[in-house]
């Protein structure tokens, strides 16, 4: 890289944090994938679940949102406290950009002040938190957690006090919920694969009692529990039945039972479900919810185990993962799609979140409205709206969605699929105005000069295809072929006047191309350091390449980008984190805000067009934040490159800047 001629003393260059900040505004996206029972409608109006790292406190009717922080990786589980006020929830075992463990653990806290009441397991749960329940019989006072380990150790906690007060072994096998029974102090319940467990809990002992099926079909999973108002206890399983099992009648209340423990027969079945309960509910009224992991069907049971009600959630929404009661004759249901619907028997189903279900790369900000598109591995192309959060549409395609870039009439979207094929949809109607095929590989980057009248197309074949624009977006022709990359095209940017594009690839290049002169590869870069970018989006080059941490492979930033007043630099690394650098950026190891939201590699980021918000999307996590940019004036000022202007002819010295030694 070559120092830009306008820097006259390179040793004055420097990057200080930048006073800009962000803010999360808005979570898109409920992780309904691999959960189970985490929908809650909170006193205060609120809907409360997760996805990444954030507990999300939705009001549905004032269309807001609040996020609980606190965790440090995947949230996995919920629970509610008794008072309905405070909540417990646990979080998976990860690990930090070192390479150090992150400890699952579980947090709890204030629901209407969102601060930290407790944290507790560091240290004692090893592989993650699988499931937790607060006692009932004596008000929350404890606190039962599974530890997804081998052993499914069952923790009991004075959680006030953070003391651990027993603690078992459960099984190897697969453990999918534990509760309290809401009248016994002394009884826990563990259920999960082809098992239930009674525990009697008595000061720091805890005594195991198998539940025995008999001449009942022995389920593969028992999937969920809860209680009935007589103290019987409910499951559900894995072959669509519901169990009621009693209090074996040899024993005394106490739980002194023949051998020392409390058991429980079953005294009752009812076939529910096609496939499995997934998920049961008890209402306040004592009538009973189930939802089904396979037919879908949501059903409502009378206090005689009697179904009352039934209803299907539509096909396209997933199977059942969640149902929960709320308010009036309303419950919430979360999906395997993840999707959160609210209905009634009566007027079916409102989608109140959703989200992708897949890797998520491609993102794109209209270029003037407040709106962003999202594509993913699920096929699915979003068109969301910023100001009120809606999905404005979505459409699939045949093929995995990997990039995409607005055309800047904002008239139609280009959007490049992991086989080269690339698909322009209208951006109103979702039409589809073209398709066109490059290679057979991963396309990686879509970009349009600033006038709209050239594409550039990045490709794992190592190319990048050019196409002449016309009729706002609507037709394409092949203009060129940049043939120089030794590795597959990682990003790309214009120069304003569309004569110039520098692109980087996976073997760290940095390369320019003479457009108008047949996509030729400049050879004198030194030629190109003056050059003015359109956007900066490259990962490396002179203005951003203090963004790298010391020690990094190359892999560590999926992407960046400037903001279009040029003042900042926003970032996605592949730690979970966001980052906001001040731009430009062109000192070793420059100072960054971080953020913690998502609970995997962060995929990409892009200001909003006005540079009012930042988007950031999720890989494996699946989803989108949305961040308020805020100034705060106390930041510190940046001084630099930009500041050190003027000195024409003066100090034109260049300096080469060797950041990666590559072999
Ligand atoms: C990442 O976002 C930027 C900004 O919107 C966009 O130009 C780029 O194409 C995106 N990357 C991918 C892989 O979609
Ligand atoms: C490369 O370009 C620079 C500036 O345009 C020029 O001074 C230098 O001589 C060139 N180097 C070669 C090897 O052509
Ligand atoms: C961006 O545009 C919106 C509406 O068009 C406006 O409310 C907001 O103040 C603008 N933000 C900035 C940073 O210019």
């Amino acid at each position: 890289m070559f120092v830009p001629s306008d820097v006259e003393n390179y040793d004055d260059v420097r990057t200080e944090l930048p006073p800009e900040r962000l803010k999360l505004e808005w979570v898109y996206g409920y992780r309904g994938r691999e959960c189970r029972a985490n929908i809650y409608l909170l006193p205060t109006g609120e809907i409360v679940y997760f996805v990444a790292s954030v507990v999300v406190l939705f009001n549905y009717e004032e269309r807001t949102q609040r996020h609980y922080l606190g965790h440090t990786d995947c949230v996995k589980c919920l629970a509610i406290h008794p008072d309905k006020i405070r909540i417990a929830t646990g979080q998976i075992a990860g690990v930090d950009k070192d390479g150090r463990a992150l400890q699952p653990h579980v947090r709890i806290w204030d629901s209407v002040s969102l601060s930290t009441l407790q944290i507790i397991g560091l240290g004692t749960f090893e592989r993650g938190v699988g499931s937790l329940a607060f006692s009932k019989a004596d008000s929350g006072q404890h606190l039962s957690v599974i530890d997804d380990c081998n052993d499914h150790m069952l923790t009991v906690w004075d959680w006030q006090k953070k003391s651990k007060i027993a603690e078992i072994k459960t099984t190897n096998e697969v453990v999918l919920a534990v509760e309290f029974h809401p009248i016994d102090p002394n009884t826990i319940v563990t259920c999960g694969k082809s098992h239930i467990f009674f525990w009697t809990w008595s000061g720091t002992s805890l005594a195991r009692k198998q539940g025995i099926f008999g001449k009942y079909e022995k389920p593969k999973f028992v999937q969920c529990l809860a209680f009935l108002s007589t103290g019987d206890i409910l499951t559900g399983d894995s072959g669509g039945v519901l169990l009621v099992w009693t209090r074996s009648t040899a024993e005394t209340p106490t739980g002194k039972g023949p051998r020392g423990g409390t058991s429980f027969q079953i005294s009752r079945q009812v076939k529910a479900h096609e496939g499995s309960v997934f998920c049961l509910c008890e209402m306040r009224s004592g009538a009973l919810l189930t939802g089904g992991g396979k037919d879908r069907r949501i059903i409502l049971w009378d206090h005689e185990l009697r179904a009352d009600r039934d209803m299907e959630v539509p096909d396209q929404y997933g199977t059942i993962r969640a149902v929960s009661e709320g308010k009036g004759d309303e419950f919430l249901v979360g999906t395997s799609r993840n999707f959160i619907l609210r209905g009634t028997f009566n007027d079916g189903f409102l989608v109140e979140v959703q989200g992708h279900t897949d890797e998520l790369w491609g993102l794109a900000s209209h270029p003037s409205r407040e709106t962003f598109l999202t594509c993913a591995q699920d096929r699915l192309v979003c068109l969301w709206n910023s100001v009120d959060h809606s999905l404005q549409w979505s459409r699939s395609l045949e093929e995995h969605g990997h990039c995409a870039d607005f055309h800047p009439s904002g008239a139609v979207v280009a959007i490049g699929t992991h086989s080269g094929k690339w698909y322009v949809l209208d951006a109103e109607t979702t039409d589809l105005v073209g398709i066109h095929t490059d290679g057979n590989e991963q396309l990686s980057v879509m970009r349009f000069s600033v006038d709209g009248s050239l594409l550039a197309v990045g490709s794992h074949d190592n190319f990048i295809y050019l196409y002449t624009v016309s009729e706002r977006g609507r037709k394409y022709s092949r203009y060129g072929k940049c043939t120089g990359h030794s590795s597959y095209i990682t990003h790309l940017d214009w120069s304003p006047d569309k004569n110039f594009i520098m692109s980087n690839s996976g073997d760290y290049e940095i390369l320019y191309w003479d457009v108008p002169n047949g996509c030729k590869l400049i050879r004198n870069r030194s030629e190109c350091k003056d050059i003015d970018w359109a956007t900066y989006t490259c990962v490396l080059g002179y203005h951003v390449f203090g963004v790298w941490p010391e020690g990094s492979d190359g892999t560590d930033i999926n992407a960046l980008i400037r903001s279009h007043n040029r003042k900042v630099i926003a970032l996605a690394d592949d730690f979970c984190k966001v980052h906001l650098f001040a731009y430009p950026c062109s000192r070793a190891k420059a100072p960054s805000h971080k953020y913690s939201a998502h609970s995997s590699h962060v995929t990409n980021v892009s200001f909003l067009y006005n540079d009012s918000h930042l988007i950031s999307t999720g890989g494996k996590d699946t989803s989108i934040m949305q961040w308020r940019l805020v100034e705060k004036s106390s930041g510190g000022a940046i001084r630099g490159v930009g500041g050190a202007r003027g000195g024409i002819g003066g100090g034109s010295f260049w300096r080469k800047v060797f950041i990666f030694s590559v072999q």
